[in-house]
This record gives C-alpha cells, sequence and structure tokens, in this order.
C-alpha cells in the first residue's frame, strides 16, 4: 500500500515509475558486466568452442600521411569497423524501455587481438578507442581511427609518374581460424567510394582504390585468416616535373645552343662545363629521393644519365675543336715559312753588311744595327705578330700570305656541324623512347 502510494506520487511529479529499468546501467547490472568480471574478458565468448567467432571488419583510409620511398614506408591513417557476435550478451529491450543498444569500456568485454602485419611500431598504438557497443543481440561494434606506420615495397621504375600499391593486413595474433574468422563486411567498391568520402589529406598522391581479399596463412603448421586491404595511390608528379625533369631539359637545350657559340676563345667550353655542373648537382638531389635498393634501374636515373653522357660527350666535341683550331693557328706559321723568314732575314743583315763596309762611313756605320737587328728581321717581328693577330680572330681565313684553306678550321667545322646534327637526334630519339616508356 505504501510502495504503492509512493509511485502515484512520483508519476505524478512527472517521474518514470521506478518499477521501470531504463538507465544503461541496469543493463550492465544485469548481465553483470563489471571492469573485473573475468567471464567476460577472459575467454573468446562462444557457448560452443567448435563454433569461430566471425570478425566482420571494414577499412576505410582517412589521410595519406606519409610516403617515403627511400625507407619504403607508407603511413596512412586509416578507420577501422569491427563487429562480432558476443554470444554471453543479450537482453530484451522491452525490459529495460526499449534500449537497445548501450555503450561500455573497452577493457569490460573480450576482444578479438587484431594486429596489422606490417606495421613496424608497437602494436598497442592502435585499437585505443575507450568505449565499444553492445547491441541486444550480442552484437559487439568497435571503431578507431589510427596511424599506421607500414612496411611497403614501392617500385620506382617509373618515378615520378608511378603508382604505388601498398597492403595492410589484417591478422590475429593468437587465435588461429579455428577459433576466429576474419570476413570483410564491404566490398572493394564501396570501401574505395567511403574512402574518397571520408579522405583529408592527400598530399602528393592521388588515392586510386581500395581493394580487399581474405587469405589463409600458414605458419607452423597452423592456419590463421586474414584480411589483406590494398590501397592503390597515384603520384601527382607535377612538382617532380616542375622541379627536376623541366630544368634539366632547359639545361639540354641551353647546352644545345651553345653550339652557335663560336669556337675560338674558352667561353663555349666554359658555358659547358657550367651547364654540366649544373646537372651534376640536381643529381645530388635524385639520389635523395630514390631508394638504393632498386631491382631496376629507375627512368628518371637513366633519363639524367644519359643527358649528363650527352652533355659531357659535348664537352668533348668542344675541346677536341678546340685542339685543332689551335693547331692550325700553331701550324700555320711553318717552320719552313720561319726558315725562309730567317734566312732572309740573314740574307738582308750580310748585304746590309756588304753594303756597309767598303764604304766605311760613319753614316753607313749608323744605319748599321748596334745589336745585330737588321730591317728585315724587325720587318719578320711585326709580320710575326700581325700573324698571331690574325690568327687569334679569323681562323676561317686564309693563311698568311697564301690562298689555301686553312685544313684544320675545316675539319673542325665539319665536326661541328656532324656532331650537332648528330647530337641533336639522339637526344630527341633518346626523350621520345623515354617517354613513351615512362608513359606505357
Ligand atoms: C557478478 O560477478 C562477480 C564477479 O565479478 C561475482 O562475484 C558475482 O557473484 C556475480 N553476480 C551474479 C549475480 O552473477
Ligand atoms: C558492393 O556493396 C554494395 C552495398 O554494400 C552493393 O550495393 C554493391 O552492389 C556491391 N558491389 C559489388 C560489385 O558487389
Ligand atoms: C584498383 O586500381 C588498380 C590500379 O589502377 C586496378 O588494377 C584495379 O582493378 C582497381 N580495382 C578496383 C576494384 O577497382
Amino acid at each position: 500500500m505504501k510502495t504503492l502510494w509512493l509511485a502515484c506520487l512520483l508519476a505524478l511529479a512527472g517521474e518514470v515509475s521506478p518499477l521501470e529499468v531504463c538507465r544503461y546501467q541496469d543493463i550492465l547490472d544485469y548481465l553483470n558486466l563489471t571492469r573485473n568480471n573475468e567471464i567476460f574478458t577472459s575467454t573468446r565468448p562462444g557457448t560452443d568452442w567448435r563454433r569461430p567467432t566471425v570478425v566482420h571488419l571494414d577499412m576505410y583510409l582517412y589521410a595519406i600521411l606519409q610516403v617515403i620511398e627511400k625507407t619504403q614506408t607508407f603511413t596512412p591513417f586509416i578507420w577501422v569497423y569491427l563487429r562480432w557476435n558476443n554470444e554471453l550478451v543479450s537482453w530484451n529491450p522491452g525490459e529495460f524501455c526499449g534500449i537497445s543498444q548501450v555503450a561500455v569500456p573497452t577493457e569490460f568485454l573480450w576482444r578479438p587481438d587484431l594486429g596489422i602485419m606490417e606495421h613496424i611500431e608497437e602494436m598497442d598504438k592502435i585499437f585505443m578507442m575507450p568505449y565499444l557497443h553492445i547491441s541486444h543481440h550480442g552484437m559487439v561494434t568497435l571503431e578507431d581511427g589510427f596511424r599506421v606506420i607500414s612496411t611497403c615495397k614501392m617500385d620506382v621504375y617509373k618515378f615520378p609518374f608511378d603508382t604505388q600499391s601498398c597492403d595492410i593486413t589484417f591478422i590475429s595474433g593468437i587465435y588461429t581460424d579455428r577459433d576466429l574468422r576474419l570476413q570483410p563486411s564491404s566490398n572493394s567498391s564501396w570501401l574505395t567510394r567511403g574512402s574518397l568520402r571520408f579522405l583529408q589529406k592527400q598530399g602528393e598522391w592521388d588515392f586510386v582504390n581500395i581493394t580487399v581479399a581474405r587469405e589463409k596463412i600458414s605458419l607452423i603448421g597452423l592456419q590463421w585468416d586474414s584480411l589483406k586491404y590494398t590501397i592503390t595511390i597515384k603520384r601527382r608528379p607535377l612538382l617532380i616535373v616542375m622541379h627536376f625533369l623541366l630544368p634539366i631539359l632547359f639545361f639540354l637545350i641551353m647546352d644545345l645552343s651553345s653550339f652557335l657559340i663560336s669556337d675560338t676563345g674558352g667561353e663555349k667550353l666554359g658555358f659547358k662545363v657550367t651547364v654540366l655542373l649544373a646537372i651534376s648537382v640536381l643529381l645530388l638531389i635524385l639520389n635523395d629521393i630514390l631508394p638504393s635498393t632498386s631491382d631496376q634501374t629507375p627512368l628518371i636515373a637513366m633519363y639524367c644519365i644519359v643527358i649528363f653522357a650527352f652533355m659531357l660527350m659535348s664537352v668533348l666535341e668542344t675541346i677536341l675543336v678546340k685542339y685543332l683550331l689551335d693547331r692550325d693557328t700553331i701550324a700555320q706559321p711553318s717552320p719552313n715559312d720561319d726558315r725562309i723568314f730567317q734566312q732572309e732575314a740573314g740574307r738582308g743583315k750580310s748585304s746590309f753588311a756588304c753594303v756597309c763596309s767598303p764604304g766605311g762611313a760613319a753614316t753607313c756605320e749608323q744605319a748599321c744595327p748596334r745589336e745585330g737587328v737588321t730591317e728585315y728581321q724587325v720587318l719578320w717581328l711585326i709580320v710575326q705578330e700581325l700573324r698571331t693577330l690574325r690568327g687569334n680572330y679569323s681562323t676561317h681565313t686564309m693563311g698568311w700570305g697564301e690562298t689555301r684553306p686553312r685544313k684544320w678550321a675545316r675539319i673542325a667545322g665539319r665536326i661541328n656541324v656532324a656532331f650537332f646534327f648528330l647530337y641533336f637526334f639522339s637526344v630527341c630519339l633518346f626523350l621520345l623512347l623515354l617517354f613513351l616508356e615512362w608513359t606505357a
């Protein structure tokens, strides 16, 4: 009678009837679900050990944080949904004001000990979410987002026009496939669509798709169930093209255009060597980007090395042409000519001496050279000087006092033209082949 009176009073006050149990805590009390209840935490929650626990898993890509080719690590931020049935937990929502789901601290219940095979840091950093949901059927759902630092074998052959596929494999630590089955709850196209919607940050990379596959992994005579998610990403090449490929191409064009610089004098050689040095600085940057453990020589390395080799050849050609031209200028006052001049000078001296000696006059004596320099000799020195000047400024004109063209200058000119065309066509062919290979 007294309790009924109390119930009426509470109902009047707008409170729910004390006979009803509507708190979440009531469900925990009903289930005897507490932090230290070992029934729920110590063993796999099945009523028959022969029936494995099926864990449904979904993984979405949330961000691509870092991809390092050098160390072959792929660091995504992923979001994982886990769902499994706990046969020890169930209640009738009708008895609890229709509560069909309750969130409890994660450590109240058994959880599958899933790990990621490719993860290279301590596992306890992942699956840290403090709560999980239980439905009245006993379906437990857990979701968590975390960073995975995974190893990923990257193929940089086509860098920077490459596509990388990195795996993230979920596997249980101790439960073999007799106890624990892993199942994807969504198909690949669904996961890809979901990831595209969630994706926050991609950086240098474009997300392509996620595929999921179930795999059995055999170890020490036992079999494990695993779920392999393959994330495919594609590099955005613009940055590398702008900062690396184009500058090298520009240097190559500069080298090609340097054929217009005159071969005489040292400017051409200096210019070419400077361009070559600039390329070798860029090669150092490449060394920073690419991993040293590539099986195949990456195309970008080929690009650099071959262009470097082309430019080296062009420097060598310039040196050769310069050498030939120098030979011309040295060869032009040939020893033969010099001898004739010497003789001429000697003859002059003697003839002067002849003129001078018979007269014996003082004027004649003064006209004779004091230090043995005759007019012929002076003339010869002037001619010599003129010849060097002429040799320096116009190598392509005819030799001194003769009508025959300079032999070496002509050869050098031919080498120059032939080399330029050969160089130009090899460069074009090489770039074309490389481009085809790169975009294949
Ligand atoms: C609830 O669990 C505790 C151990 O955590 C146990 O001592 C107690 O007897 C259980 N109560 C019921 C009603 O099962
Ligand atoms: C993937 O799953 C979604 C819903 O989960 C479904 O609509 C779609 O048809 C499935 N696609 C394939 C290829 O099975
Ligand atoms: C994902 O992308 C890769 C590479 O583009 C392709 O080979 C594969 O078929 C794609 N998978 C799906 C499910 O679309």
